[in-house]
């Protein structure tokens, strides 16, 4: 399956792609920790990359469409993979429907999370994520690492991203409504959007979406 995973900061995309990707047996690729892992071994796309993500913009899609590609073009993602924060806009979402066009391919679904703002600024305010990989995702209340600071999967040390802050979160939240919600519109128009809850237990919210996600397939069969 070719999925795209949309929903505001902090909708719990990177926790349930996590698990959506292993259930359905597809790469998991977000734009977001592909950037995060550049800026951490000090590539030259990550350093053009940091000053845009610290701000809470969104990285030109001169860079971003070619990253994506690359990712998408890796031998795991030829029979299918979940897209999380990515496309972010009309012009990634036209880019990625001309590549798949060009493959003889097209996406089954876009799964659409929705999480009332509250919720959101609670979930990134909590939220702490792992050094050596940021899809590593924890939060302090809600699902805390078994020891404090250090990542259940690797061992690595958990901590806050730099785009986490009160004042950028609020920008990244404007540049979703501003930015990413028209892709909403664009992909509904090609009769691909699931909305579901992202409210509840991360198990029922992933239940939840393997629901949607077979009865949209069903319905196209
Ligand atoms: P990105 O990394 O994609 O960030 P985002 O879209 O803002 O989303 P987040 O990762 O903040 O949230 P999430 O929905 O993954 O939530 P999570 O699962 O962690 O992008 C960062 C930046 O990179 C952008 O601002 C931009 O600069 C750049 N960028 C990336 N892609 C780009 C693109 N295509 N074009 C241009 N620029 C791009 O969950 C959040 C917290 O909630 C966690 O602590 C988790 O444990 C907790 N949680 C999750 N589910 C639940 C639940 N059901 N109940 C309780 N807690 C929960
Ligand atoms: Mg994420």
């Amino acid at each position: 399956m070719r999925i795209v995973l949309v929903g505001p900061p902090g909708a719990g995309k990177g926790t349930q792609a996590a698990f959506l990707a292993k259930n359905l047996s597809i790469p998991h690729i977000s734009t977001g920790d592909l950037f995060r892992a550049n800026i951490s071994q000090g590539t030259e796309l990550g350093k053009q990359a940091k000053a845009y993500m610290d701000a809470g913009n969104l990285v030109p899609d001169e860079v971003t469409i070619g990253m994506a590609k690359d990712r998408m073009s890796q031998p795991d993602a030829v029979g299918g993979f979940l897209l999380d924060g990515f496309p972010r806009n009309v012009g990634q979402a036209e880019a990625l429907d001309e590549m798949l066009k060009g493959e003889g391919v097209q996406l089954d679904a876009v799964l659409d999370l929705e999480v009332p703002e509250d919720e959101v600024v609670k979930r990134i305010a909590g939220r702490r994520v792992c050094r050596n990989n940021s899809a590593h995702v924890f939060h302090v209340t809600y699902s805390p690492a078994k020891a404090e600071g250090v990542c259940d999967e690797c061992g690595g040390e958990l901590y806050q991203r730099d785009d986490d802050s009160e004042e950028t979160v609020r920008k990244r939240l404007e540049v979703y409504h501003t930015q990413t919600e028209p892709i909403i519109d664009y992909y509904r128009s090609q009769g691909l959007v699931v909305t579901i809850s992202a409210l509840g237990k991360v198990t029922d919210v992933t239940a939840r979406a393997m629901e949607a996600l077979q009865v949209d397939k069903a319905a196209q069969a």
